[in-house]
């Protein structure tokens, strides 16, 4: 007989531009997580173009969910939930991965639980570190989003700070445009600076007077801008590698500043960092560092599971599932979900 603990679950993530699948046990043990990426397809455009997203995501769906669960050497009839992430994203990206778990929900009669994605990137810690609980203060920075979040219990969110423009990751892509790397640009960044001097140029860190933890990247992504188009007008030549590492720094300063300063203040002895930006190297780097200095313990999800995954999305839908959140048939992709919305 099966035991009553173990609660597996699919998840589906379509939010952008991965199709991705997984199979969760209990929230923390990834038994497949399978992701097919888009990138090669939007490299051509310079960036995600909607449209073909959500025909990419139409075409890989089946197959991915598929091998998730062949990987997991289970089929539907295993599975106790569907979770799949509602929002936000993009509109017709969403609208594939929900429509299918409730496709699913419904000929299977499990029952279905949407999940927000800032959520599923927040629980990717939970994966690899089985003593990290709530509370503890996370830095949320992917493509689309920079929250500061005190994370108060499974499902219970405080955000304490947000950009006022540009998500980091937004910065990275569009100065990586700016200076030829092209996309997508915060891994092409994190490797070009390597080699370059992160005090070559001083890039402007922004704070807000009123709002210690709220976050604003527009101004340092101009200041590249002008930097390159000085260089540009005085006919001098300028060093791709420093701008990077550079730009770099001076985002990840303000980053840790910002973290550490929500660390202290809330009295948490518990720090975690997610989404695709905190896959970045010297972030990771100057987290850990800022940590140990502060007498806290940092946490952070592999590579893989910083980046658009399911295996995340899994681990959200299960603690969502323990509260008792259930979708209706009726769920709908939310683009601009809030967190902490139902
Ligand atoms: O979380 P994610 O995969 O998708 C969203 O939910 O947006 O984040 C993608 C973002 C992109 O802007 C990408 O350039 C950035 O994360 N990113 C990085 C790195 N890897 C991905 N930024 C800096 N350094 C990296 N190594
Ligand atoms: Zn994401």
């Amino acid at each position: 007989m099966k035991e009553l603990t173990n609660i597996n679950i699919l998840a589906i993530e379509s939010s952008c531009d991965e199709t991705a699948a997984a199979v969760v046990c209990n929230g923390r043990e990834v038994l497949s997580n399978v992701i097919s990426s888009q990138i090669a397809l939007h490299t051509l455009y310079g960036g995600v173009v909607p449209e073909i997203a959500s025909r990419k995501h139409i075409e890989k769906i089946n197959q991915v969910i598929e091998e998730a669960l062949s990987e997991a050497g289970m089929t539907l009839d295993d599975i106790d939930a569907i979770g799949v992430t509602y929002g936000p994203g993009l509109v017709g990206a969403l609208l594939v991965g929900v429509a299918e778990a409730k496709a699913i929900a419904y000929a299977k009669k499990k029952p279905l639980v949407g999940v927000h994605h800032i959520e599923g990137h927040i629980s990717a810690n939970y994966i690899e570190h089985p003593d990290l609980e709530p509370p503890f203060i996370c830095l949320v920075a992917s493509g689309g989003h920079t929250h500061l979040v005190c994370v108060k219990d499974y499902g219970q969110y405080e955000i304490l700070g947000r950009t006022r423009d540009d998500a980091a990751g937004e910065a990275f892509d569009k100065v990586a445009r700016a200076i030829g790397l092209g996309y997508p640009g915060g891994p092409k960044i994190d490797k070009v600076s390597k080699e370059g001097n992160p005090e070559a140029i001083s890039f402007p860190h922004a704070h807000m007077e009123d709002a210690p933890f709220d976050f604003s990247f527009s101004g340092v992504k101009s200041a590249v801008l002008n930097y390159i188009n000085g260089c540009q007008m005085k006919g001098e030549s300028y060093s791709q590698a420093d701008i990077a590492a550079s730009f770099q720094k001076a985002v990840v300063d303000v980053l840790v500043e910002h973290s550490m300063k929500a660390v202290e203040m809330y009295g948490m002895n518990r720090f975690a960092i997610a989404g695709g930006v905190a896959s970045n190297s010297a972030l990771r780097a100057a987290m850990v560092a800022a940590c140990e200095k502060q007498g806290v313990k940092f946490y952070s999800p592999s590579p893989i599971l910083c980046t658009d995954n399911a295996a995340m999305i899994g681990a959200a839908a299960y603690y969502e599932y323990l509260a008792g959140t259930r979708h209706g048939l009726d769920l709908n992709a939310v683009p601009n979900l809030k967190l902490g919305e139902r």
